[in-house]
């Protein structure tokens, strides 16, 4: 699969965007263990128009961890422009994606995100205004979802149509705004996208895929050119590597993204930004009497009582 010159091979699998969680180290760990490309979070057109420095630190990209995109949301086209010539000035992505999916009240209906699916001419004037702003630069992409609703499922049109405004590549995660994160994804109107003569673009499927077995299947079915994977990485981010790991190694890779956290922002606030992905990991299901060494493995608050935690943990699995 090609996003402009991008060659991200055969069957791509990508770290999809995810707010407070696709950070510099995480989008690093995750292109080591096979990710072809990361997504940063989202950022807010207008915070980086007004510089806000928690707006613009979120532009850091590092050489290792390229292909980047980064991923800005709002509701103006002017604003969305000016925002894509800062973005690529400062942190010279891969890849700008757009987001037109977030479901999130505050955002989705104040017009931005998902909220766009209910005005596509501004919406398309977004993709249009960005595609300008930044000419041959970057590729510009977007990310978004089925519809509004059950009864405004617009993707196959919608998508013809960010083709014509020269968007280079589509995600499309298999719910409406409407669902949230309820029911499974569908992912027929993504294949149907896909199948469309007209389409010319990368389509790239999202959506409750968990293991490479699910995303190999996803290709196979539905004919996607690459596959997004958001929360199944969450304690687990060789969910992208064609690799058996050992117990140890992926041991290893918890205990290095914790680490990693805790440089960036300090050990106790490292060790609460890693929680999610302890709590979340498979390696720490089904382990028998493991309540209480749980609790206590979310509760550490040292870098050197977790790790010891951790260690009694792995003996327990081994
Ligand atoms: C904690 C969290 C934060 C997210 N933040 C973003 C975001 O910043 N931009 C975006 O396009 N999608 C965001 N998403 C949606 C994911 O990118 C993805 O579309 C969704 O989780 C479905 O994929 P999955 O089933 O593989 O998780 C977020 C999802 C989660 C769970």
């Amino acid at each position: 699969m090609r996003i402009g010159n991008i060659d991200l091979g055969a069957r791509p699998l990508l770290l999809a965007p995810m707010e407070d969680v696709t950070d510099i180290g995480f989008r690093l760990l995750c292109r080591r263990l096979g990710a072809a490309m990361v997504y940063s979070e989202f950022v807010n057109c207008d915070a980086l128009v007004r510089l806000v420095k928690q707006s613009m630190k979120k532009l850091e990209v590092c050489d290792e961890e390229r292909p980047v995109a980064i991923q800005i949301y709002g509701k103006d086209p002017a604003t969305m422009a000016d925002a894509a010539r800062i973005v690529v000035e400062q942190a010279r992505p891969d890849v700008l994606d757009i987001n037109f999916g977030c479901p999130v009240k505050k955002i989705a209906t104040k017009g931005a995100g998902a909220g766009l699916l209910q005005d596509p001419p501004r919406l398309l004037a977004i993709a249009r205004a960005v595609v300008d702003a930044v000419g041959d630069s970057v590729p510009v992409t977007a990310k978004t979802r089925l519809g509004w609703d059950h009864e405004h499922k617009i993707i196959v049109s919608l998508a013809e149509q960010l083709q014509d405004c020269g968007i280079s590549a589509l995600t499309i995660h298999g719910r409406t705004r409407s669902q949230l994160y309820t029911d499974t994804a569908d992912w027929t109107l993504i294949g149907e996208v896909r199948r469309n003569p007209r389409m010319r673009i990368p389509i790239i499927g999202n959506g409750d895929i968990h293991s490479i077995g699910e995303a190999e299947a996803a290709f196979d079915r539905y004919g996607v050119d690459g596959v997004m994977i958001g929360r199944a990485t969450f304690g687990q981010p060789w969910v992208f590597s064609r690799q058996e790991l050992t117990t140890r190694q992926k041991v290893d890779i918890l205990k290095e993204q914790v680490l990693t956290s805790v440089q960036r922002l300090g050990e106790y606030s490292g060790i609460l930004h890693s929680r999610r992905h302890l709590a979340a990991s498979p390696l720490f299901k089904g382990i028998p009497d493991f309540r209480q060494t749980r609790i206590a493995m979310l509760r550490a608050d040292t870098v050197d009582s977790l790790f010891e935690i951790i260690e009694k943990t792995y003996a327990m699995i081994a």
